[in-house]
């Protein structure tokens, strides 16, 4: 039992929010939502219009720039990306280091830290002009090939070097898919689903990867590092990692053949861990826009590549039963961006252990934006207070009496 009294005398007052469900740490002007009525906007452009209309680089320029780049900044921006995209030999040697069973988020997270090594100019990288672009492009260049190379080496596979007449996605599914005999040909559909999945996640304001990737920052770690701290975060199952787990999690409902009311009542049991993936966001209270698109395009994706998933029947299934019950309806749980993008990855051909490099790859311009203006705006330090709720003074005993 706390006593208020006590403590408001010796720490002053405290803002308690834990898990900060409302606490503002930043001003930003790059990502707007508006959770109650389902609205996000990449610098004020709505994300059904950039879905629809915008490429993964050009939604990254208007991120990290604040404004649509025209064809000549479009043209020198790709150029730089692919210019960056093949890494140092000696990094190549470190994917051989790794276990096959090594999992790829963790590999990610190493490598991008390991990049700056090789790198040292970009340590201290200042957060304008060119040497930022630079950077800026090395890294959206970089976390691709690094996640390709990860998957290679896991399948036990030799590694595909960037082809630079390729598109971003276009390289990114020959780096992963090619063989020496057999070239990987990039569908239009493969490569405009790839592309749609990757601007669905370029950023979301200070979800919990991008809130870590600005706390390491705000010490003035460096940008490898801090992303790095990102991809970390993002791995976890509540944030990112939701991805895999919703397919396996559907996965094992086809598996056991049991109703998925069974699930549901499990889900809804305090005494039981089991929670629906896919399910509940902090700032959605309506429904997230990136969940309706992607639900949509599953569809128009599977029709033009001749596939038929259960997984997706038994995931709309699950959304049906969800708005007809009171336990999700009160708490307002609805279908978040990772419930319907890992069937659309399955669709691309991307195996379950990348899902959540691909949403790493997708965050990148988010991240890198939000370091950027984090140094911009000079922020503090970030150093949360708390509540001490253990002995303030105990004596020391020796070690014969304890
Ligand atoms: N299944 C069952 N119950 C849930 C779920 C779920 N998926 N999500 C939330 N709840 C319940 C909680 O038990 C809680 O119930 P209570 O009021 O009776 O205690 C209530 O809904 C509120 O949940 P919180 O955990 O307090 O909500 P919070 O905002 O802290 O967490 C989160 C949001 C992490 C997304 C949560 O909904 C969740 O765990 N979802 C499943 C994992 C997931 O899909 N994560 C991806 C999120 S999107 C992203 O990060 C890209």
């Amino acid at each position: 039992c706390i006593d208020i009294q006590e403590l408001r005398s010796k720490t002053g007052y405290i803002t308690m929010d834990p898990g900060f469900g409302n606490t503002g740490s930043c001003y930003s002007s790059i990502t707007y939502v508006d959770g109650a009525n389902g609205v996000l906007r990449y610098r004020g452009i709505p994300i059904e219009e950039l879905a629809l209309k915008a490429g993964f680089t050009e939604t990254a320029y208007l991120i990290l720039y604040g404004k649509l780049p025209n064809e000549n900044e479009l043209k020198s921006f790709s150029d730089r990306i692919r210019e960056h995209a093949p890494i140092h030999t000696n990094l190549e040697h470190h994917f051989s280091g790794f276990p096959k069973s090594a999992p790829p988020m963790a590999i990610l997270s190493a490598m991008l830290n390991l990049v700056s090594c090789f790198h040292p100019e970009v340590l201290d990288v200042p957060t304008t002009g060119d040497e930022f672009d630079r950077t800026a492009a090395l890294l959206l260049s970089k976390v691709r090939t690094i996640a390709a190379f990860a998957y290679r080496m896991a399948a036990g596979k030799p590694i595909n070097h960037p082809n630079p007449n390729l598109s971003y996605c276009g390289n990114f599914l020959h780096m992963m898919f090619s063989d020496p005999y057999n070239e990987y040909e990039v569908s239009p559909e493969i490569d405009k689903a790839l592309n749609l999945f990757l601007v669905l996640h370029a950023d979301h304001e200070q979800n919990c990867s991008t809130s870590t990737v600005r706390v390491v920052g705000s010490s003035r770690a460096n940008l490898f590092s801090s992303v790095a701290a990102g991809v970390c975060a993002l791995w976890g199952p509540l944030h990112g990692g939701a991805n895999a787990a919703v397919i396996s999690m559907l996965d094992a409902i086809k598996q056991s053949g049991r109703p998925l009311t069974y699930y549901l009542d499990r889900a809804k049991d305090k005494d039981d861990d089991f929670r629906l993936m896919g399910f509940g966001h902090r700032v959605y209270k309506n429904f997230d826009p990136r969940s309706i698109i992607l639900k949509k395009q599953v569809h128009n994706v599977l029709t033009a590549l001749k596939i038929d998933d259960d997984l997706l029947k038994i995931a709309m299934e699950l959304e049906e039963i969800t708005l007809q019950d009171d336990y999700f309806i009160s708490r307002h749980l609805y279908p978040n961006v990772d419930f319907y993008s890992g069937i659309l990855l399955r669709a691309i051909g991307i195996p379950l252990d990348m899902y959540t490099v691909m949403f790493a790859i997708g965050r990148m311009p988010g991240w890198i934006a939000n370091w950027k203006e984090l140094h911009d705006h000079h922020l503090r330090i970030s150093r949360p207070r708390q509540i001490y709720t253990g002995n303030t003074e105990h004596p020391f005993i020796p070690m014969n009496q304890r």
